[in-house]
């Protein structure tokens, strides 16, 4: 069986671009690959988070990647710094890296511009995830697109140990989905829909409930052609919406444009509301339930142990190909 690793920051509450960028493919993969799916805490702190709520997040994302139907049984659910290998052999990975590269991530760009301070740690993010991927011998990484350079880098770096020290790692392959990589902002449709926005407008998270559905849509950014039809140049905001339908109602665009031909932007959002709600209510069921049940820290605790076993396994492989330590 080939090898699926992805990771998910708990640094708010999980959007819908989250979903169906990445999640929804979680729950196809994990009957075919070795999955491990990881909350990427130390990835969180490159920049400042409230301790408590931090906490909170965490344990958030864990009952939702069960509730969007992860299966403990089938793949190894994590928490980041429950296994220390990840750190470590991200710090390897750094001293591989030049400040060059890490500079041109536009993630790094994005998250730096106009800030007067920058911490170190939002530079050297790139090779903590590459480790994230490397230790467990990874083929594919299932994201969304904002995250193909990060994966691009990592083979990268992967290529260059394996060149210099001996040939250790596997190089993954990005896993990116035809449609839905890039679910865009409610509010401003050129932009990428994500949880640190601070317009709470431009997101629909995975526990919103009906009204807070239903009001965002309705306040979506469209055109004032009044047409349903997709055009990503000239009606990104339709074209966005008609996207996040086609693909939680399982229906083609073209099926969708004949559906509202001729039909106003209200009666369609309304209808896309319906879809979202009744995609969000089952995962929030479960949601509520697991939060309060032990299963929770049960799983956290097989997924570590699993973690840390086939993490440290290769950090030693690591360790002995840098010739650091001593040979055991
Ligand atoms: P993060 O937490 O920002 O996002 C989690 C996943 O959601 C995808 N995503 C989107 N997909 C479609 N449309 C959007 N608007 C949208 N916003 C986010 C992301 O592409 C991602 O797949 N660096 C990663 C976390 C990470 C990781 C890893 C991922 C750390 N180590 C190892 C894979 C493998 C991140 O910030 O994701």
């Amino acid at each position: 069986m080939k090898t699926s690793f992805s990771g998910i920051q708990p640094s708010g509450v999980i959007t819908l671009g989250n979903y169906i960028g990445a999640m929804r493919q979680f729950v196809e993969l994990q009957n075919e690959y070795n999955c491990y799916f990881c909350i990427v805490d130390q990835h969180a702190i490159t920049v400042p988070q409230d301790p408590q709520e931090l906490q909170k997040n965490i344990r958030s994302l864990a009952a939702l990647y069960l509730a969007v139907g992860i299966d403990p049984n089938k793949a190894t659910l994590f928490i980041q710094s429950e296994v220390p290998a990840h750190a470590q052999a991200g710090w390897m990975l750094q001293c591989l890296s030049y400040i060059g590269e890490l500079e041109r991530m536009t993630q790094f760009k994005d998250k730096s511009a106009g800030k007067e301070a920058v911490s170190a740690g939002l530079l050297t993010y790139p090779p903590l995830m590459a480790a994230d991927i490397l230790l467990y011998k990874t083929d594919i990484v299932p994201v969304g697109e904002d995250q193909k350079q990060h994966i691009e880098l990592t083979r990268d770096l992967a290529e260059r140990f394996n060149k210099r020290y001996g040939e250790i790692f596997t190089i993954p392959e990005p896993r990116i989905p035809k449609i839905g990589a890039r679910i865009m902002s409610l509010a401003d449709p050129t932009k990428k829909m994500s949880k640190s926005d601070p317009n709470k407008k431009s997101f629909i998270t995975l526990l919103d409930d009906a009204k807070a559905v239903e009001k965002k849509i309705k306040s979506a950014v469209t055109d004032s052609e009044g047409v349903i039809r997709y055009d990503k140049e000239n009606k990104p905001g339709i074209s966005n919406l008609l996207n996040i339908y086609s693909i939680l109602a399982n229906k083609t665009i073209e099926e969708l444009e004949q559906e509202y031909a001729g039909k106003g932007y209200g009666v369609f959002k309304a209808d896309l509301a319906q879809v979202i709600i009744d995609t969000l209510t089952p995962i929030q069921e479960k949601y509520y339930h697991l939060l309060e049940s032990s299963t929770l820290d049960e799983v956290l605790d097989k997924g570590a142990e699993k973690a840390n076993k086939v993490a440290t396994e290769m950090l030693e492989k690591m360790e002995q190909a840098m010739g650091l330590g001593r040979r055991r």
